[in-house]
């Protein structure tokens, strides 16, 4: 059962609260003096503190303060009133879950104590998993345990142990490369080396040198024999990122050494033979590129013996917490700061986004609010605007000496009208569709900013019918 202390000097408050919560399954408690509240939290498993900010002895602030040190992972939600947001405001900075104005409705409470407490399960449920993880699968930092996710656990503790080559398939920023080393630790191979190369990011013939090796004298600059990459990771694991970006040429030699496990260095004679497991990774669709003769048909069959395809954020989105949970560690403990708390409005807009960069990207906005403030709990105010206002990033906003809003917003409109009246060719009812609104505004628009449109000739063949009568 979930525990709620409750904090108030106001004593109907509390009974009433006592009854509703009771009714919804929760053990409840309450007291109306901070300091027994403080004492109960430090003796009892209390699972969020539902505290009033007005309170004689000491204030709740006060109370937010002693225990945001003492017992850091309790979440509390404050109870204002009316005149004292700012200070609601203020407990949020300082690391209040959340808070709620009186007079309030008793069912935003419950929605909010029930968040409150979900969030607070996540973030004991994240420790958990990732020392399970840890242990158990040694998925290293992975985070996640959506359907999709477990579903990616279990393909790569059935694929680990094998010796074949896989392909890893998945938009940019999905965790490819994360599970290529996941593959590698948990196969027998995890005690040789997991070699990486990237073979979007170099010029075809230093990607051939950097593969295969080369020999003394082969090219200019090729002072020595050198091993190439395939070589390195002999008993191990090699995992070719971005493998769609290879060149044709190197595609056959890829090809070569992966039916005949045997190289040959550039310019050299000798036939190496070589045993690694291949992983690779691509962001591009192979299929597409084999249809349009830049990818090896025979190659990408070599490759995608078996197939991984990491899905984007955007379909597991059940994982933010999570990640947000994990980031947030990762990050505050390397910059040396308090962990940080995120207001719920911040997952609201997590939510909603659809994260092009998925993780990747996720994990740089952690990074950068963990550096950039200061405050203990990140709100809306902290996320940099493609968030905010995902389809409004190219407009430039800009307020001169005489601007008018009113203006400059019929302005924008008209122009608007009169683009989509170009686009639809004088059309209205393709305009309005264009410009997602109905039929009714765009006529009106036409009329006030007298635009040329398909409904002149209208009104001119009502006119002359008039006129002929
Ligand atoms: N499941 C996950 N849990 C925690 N962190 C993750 C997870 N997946 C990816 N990351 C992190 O996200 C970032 C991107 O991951 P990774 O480099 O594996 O993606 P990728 O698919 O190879 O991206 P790209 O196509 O851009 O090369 C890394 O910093 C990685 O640590
Ligand atoms: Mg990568």
């Amino acid at each position: 059962m979930d525990k709620i202390l409750v904090l108030d000097d106001e004593r109907s408050l509390c009974e009433l609260l006592k009854v509703v919560f009771k009714k919804e399954g929760y053990e409840v408690l309450t007291t109306p003096s901070p300091k027994k509240a403080i004492e109960i939290t430090k003796k009892d498993d209390i699972d969020v503190l539902v505290s009033d900010i007005k309170l004689p002895e000491m204030s709740g602030m006060e109370v937010l303060k002693r225990l945001r040190k003492a017992r850091p992972e309790l979440p509390v939600v404050m109870i204002t009133a009316y005149g004292t947001i700012k200070e609601a405001v203020e407990a949020l900075k300082m690391g209040a879950y959340d808070y709620i104005i009186k007079p309030f409705d008793i069912e935003e409470l419950k929605v909010v104590v029930a968040k409150a407490i979900e969030n607070k399960k996540l973030q004991d449920e994240n420790i958990r998993l990732r020392k399970e993880l840890k242990e158990k699968y040694s998925f290293e930092n992975m985070i996640g345990k959506s359907k999709k996710m477990v579903e990616i656990y279990s393909l790569i503790e059935k694929i680990a142990p094998t010796e074949t080559t896989v392909l890893i398939t998945g938009e940019s920023g999905t965790g490819k490369e994360m599970a290529a080393r996941a593959i590698h630790y948990l196969s027998p191979r995890r005690d040789k080396p997991f070699v990486t190369i990237n073979c979007g990011a170099l010029p075809e013939s230093l990607l051939e040198s950097e593969l295969f090796g080369h020999v003394k004298g082969s090219f200019t600059g090729a002072v020595s024999d050198k091993k190439g990459m395939f070589e390195v990771a002999d008993k191990g694991t090699l995992f070719l990122d971005e493998v769609g970006e290879m060149s044709p040429m190197t595609q056959v030699k890829l090809l070569r050494a992966l039916q005949e496990r045997k190289i040959r260095r550039v310019g050299g004679t000798e036939e190496i033979p070589v045993d690694v497991r291949i992983i690779a990774a691509t962001n591009q669709d192979l299929k597409k590129k084999i249809a349009d003769g830049s990818f090896r048909e025979d190659l990408y069959y070599r490759l995608n013996v078996l197939s991984l395809e990491m899905p984007p954020l955007r379909e597991r989105k059940e994982d933010i917490p999570l990640l947000v949970n994990h980031f947030l560690q990762k990050y505050c403990q390397k910059l040396g700061r308090k962990l940080k708390r995120v207001a719920p409005e911040v997952y609201a807009i997590f939510e909603t986004y659809h994260w092009p960069g998925n993780i990747r990207e996720l994990e740089n906005v952690i990074e950068r609010v963990v550096a950039i403030e200061e405050r203990e709990t990140i709100t809306r105010d902290c996320l940099p605007e493609e968030l905010l206002n995902p389809e409004r990033r190219e407009i430039e906003l800009e307020i001169k000496p005489g601007f008018k809003l009113n203006e400059t917003i019929e302005a924008i409109t008209r122009d608007y009208v009169q683009k989509a009246l170009e686009m639809s060719r004088g059309k209205l009812k393709e305009a309005a569709e264009v410009l997602g609104i109905n039929y009714r505004s765009i006529r009106y628009l036409v009329d006030k900013f007298a635009l040329k449109s398909d409904r002149d000739e209208i009104v001119e063949g009502e006119k002359i019918k008039v006129e002929g009568e």
